[in-house]
Parts: C-alpha cells; sequence; structure tokens
C-alpha cells in the first residue's frame, strides 16, 4: 500500500515539475535564441550578428539590396523578412533547407554571413559564463552548448517572432478615398491581375507565397547569353545544400541559376521561391537580388513579366497599379 502511495507520490511531483519547469525552459530557451541573434560576437570579425541584416524595424530583413556581412563581404541575395517564417516549410530563394533548424545553422558559416571557420569556432565563442547560465536554463536536462542547442534555441525564437502573422490589418477608416483604392486593389490581386495564383492567401489571411518556385521576372534575358555555358556549371557544381549556399554567394553568375542549383531541373534555371508579401512595405529593395528599389517598380515588373510568362499580357491602368500598391501596404502581421 505504502508503495503505491509513494509511487503516485513521485508520479505526482514529475508531473508538478514538468509542467512547471516547461514554460520557463521554453522562455529561457527564446532569450537565448534572442541573445545568439543580437551577438557580434559571434561572427568572424566580431562586427557582424543575425540582427544586422534582419533588423526589426525592417521587419526583419534590411535596407541594402544585398547585405554586409563579416569583413564587408557582400553576398547575392537580399535579406528576406524573418516575421512568419515559423510556419514557412522552405528557406532560402532557393528553398534548399526544409526546417528552420537547419536554416539558422547556415549564416553561421557562410563567408559574407557570419564568416565562422567552423562549428568548433562556434561553439569557442559560447564558452563562456553568461552563454553557460543560459543554456543551463534553456536545456536543464543537458545544458551544453551544442550544435543542436543552437539551432533549437534561434529557431523557437524566430518561430516566437509576429507569431504566424497571417492577419492582414484592417485598413483606416478615417480616409474613405483611401479604403476604397485598398479594397480595388484586392480585388485586382484576387481576381483580373491573378497575382493569387503564387502569392497565395485567401481574402484575408495567409503568407502570400506558394512556397514554390518561378522564373524571376527579372533574370533570363539579363543571363540568356550566358546560359549554354552556366548550365553545365552550375550542373556539376555544388552538389549538397550548404556548398549550394556557398556558391551562391560568392558566385554571381552561378547565383541567378537559382533553384536550379538545389534540384538541377531545366525548369528551373532562374527560378526563385516566391516570396512572402507580409509586410512587404518594409522590406525595400526587392527581388532576390534587391535590384528593385521601389513597391511601385517592383508591382509594375511583375504585371508586365507575370502576363507575358502566362500568355495573358495584363493591362492595367496606371490607377490600378496604383490600388495593388496600395493594397499590398496593408499586408502587416499583427
Ligand atoms: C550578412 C547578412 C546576413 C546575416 C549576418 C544573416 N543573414 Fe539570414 N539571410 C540573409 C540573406 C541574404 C538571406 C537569403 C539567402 C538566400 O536565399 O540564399 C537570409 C536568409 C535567412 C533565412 C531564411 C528565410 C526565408 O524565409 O527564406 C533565415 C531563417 C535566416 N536568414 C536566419 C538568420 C540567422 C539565424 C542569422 C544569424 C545566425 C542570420 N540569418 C544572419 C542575410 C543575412
Ligand atoms: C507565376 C508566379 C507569380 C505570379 C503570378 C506573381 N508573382 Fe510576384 N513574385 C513571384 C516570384 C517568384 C518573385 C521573386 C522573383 C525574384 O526574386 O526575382 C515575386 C516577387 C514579387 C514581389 C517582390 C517581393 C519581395 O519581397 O522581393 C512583389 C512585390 C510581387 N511579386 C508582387 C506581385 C504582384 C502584385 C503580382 C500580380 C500582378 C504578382 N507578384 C504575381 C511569383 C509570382
Amino acid at each position: 500500500m505504502a508503495r503505491t502511495y509513494l509511487a503516485a507520490l513521485c508520479l505526482f511531483v514529475t508531473w508538478f515539475c514538468y509542467a512547471k519547469e516547461l514554460p520557463q525552459t521554453a522562455d529561457a530557451r527564446r532569450e537565448l535564441g534572442a541573445a545568439l541573434f543580437n551577438d557580434r560576437a559571434l561572427s568572424a570579425d566580431g562586427r557582424v550578428a543575425c540582427s544586422d541584416c534582419h533588423r526589426p524595424e525592417h521587419a526583419f530583413s534590411d535596407d541594402h539590396p544585398r547585405s554586409t556581412g563579416a569583413f564587408g563581404r557582400i553576398g547575392n541575395r537580399n535579406a528576406p523578412s524573418l516575421l512568419g517564417v515559423g510556419t514557412s516549410t522552405v528557406y532560402f530563394w532557393d528553398g534548399r533547407r526544409t526546417r528552420l533548424e537547419d536554416a539558422v545553422h547556415d549564416p553561421f558559416f557562410m563567408p559574407f554571413e557570419l564568416g565562422l571557420r567552423d562549428e568548433r569556432d562556434l561553439l569557442e565563442r559560447l564558452d563562456n559564463i553568461d552563454y553557460r547560465r543560459r543554456f543551463e536554463a534553456a536545456f536543464p536536462d543537458a545544458p551544453d552548448a551544442s550544435m543542436d542547442h543552437v539551432e533549437a534555441a534561434l529557431a523557437s525564437y524566430l518561430r516566437s517572432l509576429a507569431n504566424d502573422g497571417t492577419r492582414p490589418r484592417e485598413t483606416s477608416r478615417t480616409d474613405p478615398t483611401l479604403d476604397r483604392r485598398v479594397a480595388m486593389g484586392k480585388r485586382l490581386f484576387f481576381g483580373k491581375a491573378q497575382c493569387v495564383a503564387c502569392h497565395e492567401a485567401s481574402a484575408d489571411s495567409g503568407r502570400y507565397t506558394d512556397d514554390r518556385f518561378h522564373p524571376s521576372a527579372l533574370g533570363t534575358r539579363k543571363l540568356a547569353a550566358q546560359l549554354p555555358q552556366l548550365v553545365p556549371l552550375g550542373m556539376s557544381k555544388a552538389t549538397d545544400v550548404e556548398a549550394v549556399g556557398r556558391l551562391s554567394g560568392e558566385n554571381r553568375d552561378l547565383a541567378e541559376l537559382g533553384r536550379f542549383l538545389v534540384d538541377k531541373q531545366p525548369a528551373h534555371v532562374n527560378a526563385f521561391r516566391t516570396p512572402s508579401l507580409l509586410n512587404v512595405a518594409a522590406t525595400a529593395p526587392y527581388m532576390h537580388d534587391g535590384s528593385v528599389a521601389t513597391l511601385e517598380q517592383a508591382v509594375d515588373l511583375e504585371i508586365y513579366y507575370r502576363g507575358l510568362e502566362s500568355g495573358r499580357p495584363l493591362q492595367l491602368t496606371s490607377e490600378e497599379r496604383t490600388e495593388l500598391v496600395f493594397f499590398l501596404k496593408t499586408l502587416r502581421t499583427p
């Protein structure tokens, strides 16, 4: 009898501790993730943190066409917003990663991002009293600073940013003309202009992306002359995803091959993942290479190119283009 009581008591105590500890551990994990995200000491020159390219005031992207990493090195891609990244299933412009934990691993080791040599280089930088305390609080069962723990902490921090951020903000009720134009823009987006075919969402929620790969409006004309050389070269290069990331940052021409470098599918030459349009007003400049300065220009380019691509050229008046832009500016995470 006594034994049964004892067992029940043990069970209760375990449950109690577990139930009490879990939220604390989750908080500690997010806090550790935030500390890692903001720490410049985790870069090769001690001057760049994740948060320098993913800045809160720009919806966790930045305002450079292509961002500057350790030692002033510049890659070939525009930094995307990280808001809502927790509900995504593919990462990077070429979708080379499919788990958030893997996506947060790569930036440490890209020469044009944080530029660290290897995992040991990173773990040595975490070997201090402050991080030791943080890892203990975040992973009480196995408090070592391992790569798995770094990835889990960063992923849980990013998942906590703007939750899934799927609801576009209500428009103002103080300016009826603006509200009417926003409503017209929305109707165009989901109707005649068929932007929703790739920037997938329902009428009032979603991330405005299908997470699939489509040709860029910028590339093919620019690339056409070089393709006969580039495609075979891209085919033979970079067989694992981390190597694809490195190559895309280092070789500007090959970077333009986009998704093709990952899956070697001819249809994916110069194709990129449809970007989410949430917070798009805060993430200029635009497109995978940051070569389009304003939202107006990005919308004009998309109207022209998507019409051409589908064989149904879009005839939109300049008023209709403005309405589309007004609508896009209302897409915000809460
Ligand atoms: C030098 C600027 C820079 C730094 C530093 C940087 N990033 Fe990025 N980040 C980028 C760029 C550029 C991309 C797009 C790369 C690509 O698609 O090939 C990106 C993409 C991402 C993505 C994929 C987002 C998506 O929706 O596809 C995640 C996640 C991410 N970064 C997290 C981080 C984390 C975590 C750190 C720090 C460990 C970090 N980044 C450091 C510039 C940077
Ligand atoms: C066939 C799929 C497809 C359709 C249809 C489409 N887009 Fe896009 N859109 C993309 C892809 C892919 C990119 C990224 C291209 C690149 O980076 O070079 C993109 C990029 C954008 C961007 C830049 C976003 C950023 O963060 O860089 C905007 C804005 C945009 N599209 C708006 C629109 C509008 C408005 C329409 C309707 C007129 C539209 N798109 C139709 C696939 C599509």
